[in-house]
């Protein structure tokens, strides 16, 4: 069974963590998972590129081709390089050892080319052979040049709109697999709809506000999107619950964004709508998490700026 890797960025590093373990499961409920640090190995039927176009906080990824017990290589650890015209060596050290890593990286670089017909190029290498270093264990993987992944375009930005990362990760953390669909039932600027069709999966959004509403529409045609929009109350939800397949929202805070009525009411009507057998993660305050109710499975608390910490609850 093929192993990945996963060097993530350490922003907000229990989520991230999460949203690789959640991805690889959402494709094979088998997958294993091994976690070293912001370092992820996944052992899986689905290939690296898969779980890294979905994730979001993914710094480098490849196969690992084999565990290193030293820094001797020999000609069978370059079949990879067979079609390659370039590679680049590249050392991950993620262990408290301290290396002189362009040395190091250069004198791989010369004795890989001798295995090898491939040349080595700093920019664009076909190939990018990987030595990762931790205290435990050393690995031998690749990747392979891929196509960079193109983001969703905002053209209409306002000041309460969600982080698209976050937005992003809490769509994996759900776990839904394309052709399947979210929705949002507080959708603002429509950060969550753009997230989920960039990957493939439909959405539909509701917002009260005409404004917000618009604001959607402007940036989901921009893309050429096609989610489903509707100018209508939350508890429009119940028209629209059997076509859904879990929830992504960014509840209002009261302040900044508009709000139809008393912030802690509308909590509490919109936890007594949520489908029980349907996923759901929700943002919100931190002071509204125990009002919320919901029963998580996980909480992760997103600290923003002095007097706002958000809290992401998943169910
Ligand atoms: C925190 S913002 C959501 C921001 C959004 N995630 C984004 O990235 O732009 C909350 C949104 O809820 C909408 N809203 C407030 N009360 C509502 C209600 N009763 N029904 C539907 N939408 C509502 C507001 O208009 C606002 O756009």
């Amino acid at each position: 069974m093929p192993e990945s890797f996963f060097i993530l960025s350490k922003d907000y590093s229990e989520l991230a963590v999460d949203e690789i373990i959640s991805i690889a499961k959402t494709y094979d409920r088998f997958s294993k998972i091994k976690i070293i640090s912001n370092l992820v190995i996944v052992q899986s039927k689905i290939n690296w590129e898969k779980i890294s176009k979905r994730a979001t906080f993914v710094k480098i990824s490849g196969q690992i081709l084999r565990k290193m017990s030293g820094l001797f290589l020999d000609e069978e650890n370059f079949e990879v390089l067979k079609n390659a015209h370039t590679f680049v060596c590249r050392i991950i050290n993620l262990s408290s050892n301290q290396f002189n890593i362009p040395e190091l990286e250069s004198s791989m670089g010369d004795m890989i080319s001798k295995f090898s017909q491939a040349k080595v190029s700093l920019e664009n290498p076909d190939i990018t052979i990987y030595l990762i270093f931790t205290n435990k264990e050393n690995f031998f993987g690749f990747s392979r040049k891929t196509k960079p992944f193109v983001r969703p375009k905002k053209v209409r930005k306002f000041p309460h709109e969600l982080d698209w990362k976050l937005s992003r990760a809490m769509i994996n953390l759900i776990g839904l697999r394309e052709g399947q669909t979210v929705c949002d039932p507080f959708c603002g600027t429509g950060t969550t709809l753009l997230e989920a069709e960039s990957m493939g999966i439909h959405a539909i959004g509701l917002d009260f506000d005409e404004k917000m509403y618009q604001i959607s529409k402007e940036n989901l045609d921009a893309n050429g999107y096609k989610s489903k929009l509707m100018k209508d109350d939350f508890s429009g939800l119940n028209k629209i619950i059997e076509e859904i397949d879990g929830i992504v929202t960014d509840l209002p805070y009261g302040r900044a964004s508009k709000a139809s009525e008393n912030p802690e009411e509308l909590l509490k009507k919109f936890v007594s709508m949520l489908p029980r057998k349907k996923k759901v993660a929700v943002m919100c305050k931190k002071e509204f998490k125990e009002k919320l109710n919901m029963n998580p499975t996980k909480k992760y608390e997103i600290y923003r700026h002095k007097g706002l910490t958000r809290t992401i609850l998943i169910k």
